[in-house]
């Protein structure tokens, strides 16, 4: 029987979303089935009228497979259980997007989303019975219940990319160089590009450091005959009094940002190394998605569909064991992923001589 499903993105950007979306276009197409994307994820339906457009075919032939971003729009503010209002106040929207996703008569609904909008689409689908399923993306990789997130390969592939570029200029100019990630509350950024990108100390927010420890890893380094540094350290690290870095925005909201600077200063401070630092940001959301940020996308997209197929909602496709499974949204929302003190690559880290700042 013809269907006609919906797909949007929500939360942060990140690579590897638009081929997600043409994964699921080409499947429902097979299937003859239409899909209607909706525009920055819930917001789409909370305008009148609502912003949404039937997805062709045809516009998933070209590019689409290799560009970053997502031609949908996304969001990640205004919980449209507590939406701001212009006034200042919060009001519950959630029955408008309801009433809009059974206006324009949709089946099921794709969610491409983190933990954070995997929680509150899910509200809504309950709320309003919207058959939804869900397909993991986060640059951090913290959602439970998978082993890959779309997004997080291309995350890491830039931050390696820039340890790469980082190490020639630190070896001309005997330096120390410190590369702040993003990752939010999850280490997996920093301790996945720290050992491909050959870096000397990693911290990431799991493990407790101390500077007296990332400084005598330095001065070994130093000592050894090596005349630079390459220190990786994840944006929610925080100081060694225990403060959380972070800068307040105009619209109030705070956001991680600035302990590569701190760590940066004390290891000049302790060590008398010249250090620079690079806060490496966005870019770790925006290029062309990795060759395997594509596969999973891909086959996430299809799986997507075809649960829908089979009529299974309220569930997540899932990478486990180089396939895609299905698990149900709720254990992969509560099964928070950050990153282990028994992880593998917390013992590879160890065994590479590399200082995670606790000994
Ligand atoms: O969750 C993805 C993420 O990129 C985090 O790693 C980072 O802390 C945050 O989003 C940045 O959010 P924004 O795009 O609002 O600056």
């Amino acid at each position: 029987m013809s269907k006609k499903i919906g797909i949007l993105t929500s939360g942060g950007d990140c690579a590897g979303l638009n081929a997600v979306i043409r994964a699921v276009v080409h499947r429902a197409d097979l299937l003859g089935w239409e899909v209607f994307g909706i525009k920055d994820g819930t917001h789409g339906l909370l305008q009148d009228p609502p912003q949404y457009r039937k997805l062709e075919i045809s516009e998933f032939d070209g590019n689409i497979l290799r560009r970053g971003g997502t031609i949908l729009g996304t969001t990640n503010k205004g919980d449209p259980f507590a939406f701001p209002m212009p006034d200042g106040s919060l009001k519950d929207r959630s029955d408008e997007i309801i009433a809009n996703f059974k206006k324009i008569g949709l089946d099921a609904v794709i969610c491409i989303g983190g933990d954070g909008s995997f929680a509150i689409l899910r509200k809504l689908a309950q709320k309003g019975g919207i058959n939804m399923v869900g397909v993991p993306k986060t640059i951090d990789n913290d959602i439970g219940c998978t082993e890959a997130s779309v997004g997080f390969d291309t995350a890491v592939s830039v931050a390696t990319e820039a340890l790469d570029r980082l190490q020639p200029t630190a070896a001309s100019h005997d330096r120390v160089m410190v590369l702040e990630v993003m990752g939010r509350d999850a280490g997996h950024i920093a301790l996945t590009a720290g050992i491909a990108g050959g870096a000397d100390v990693i911290l990431i927010p799991e493990i407790d450091y101390s500077l007296e420890s990332v400084n005598k890893k330095i001065k070994s380094v130093l000592a050894s005959g090596r005349n630079f540094g390459l220190v990786v350290v994840s944006e929610a690290v925080k100081t060694e009094e225990g403060e959380k870095y972070m800068v307040e925005y105009s619209d109030g909201q705070k956001r991680y940002g600035g302990i590569g600077n701190y760590i940066g200063e004390k290891i000049a401070e302790g060590t008398g190394a010249e250090t620079r630092v690079t806060t490496l940001g966005h870019v770790q959301r925006g290029s062309p998605p990795t060759y395997n940020d594509r596969l999973i996308a891909s086959a996430f997209g299809v799986r997507a569909v075809d649960l829908i197929a089979e009529d299974k909602f309220d569930r997540m496709v899932a990478w486990v064991n180089r396939s895609v499974v299905d698990v149900p949204i709720k254990d992969a929302i509560a099964a928070y992923q950050d990153v282990s003190l028994d992880d593998s690559l917390v013992h590879t880290a160890r065994a590479l001589g590399i200082s995670l700042g606790d000994n």
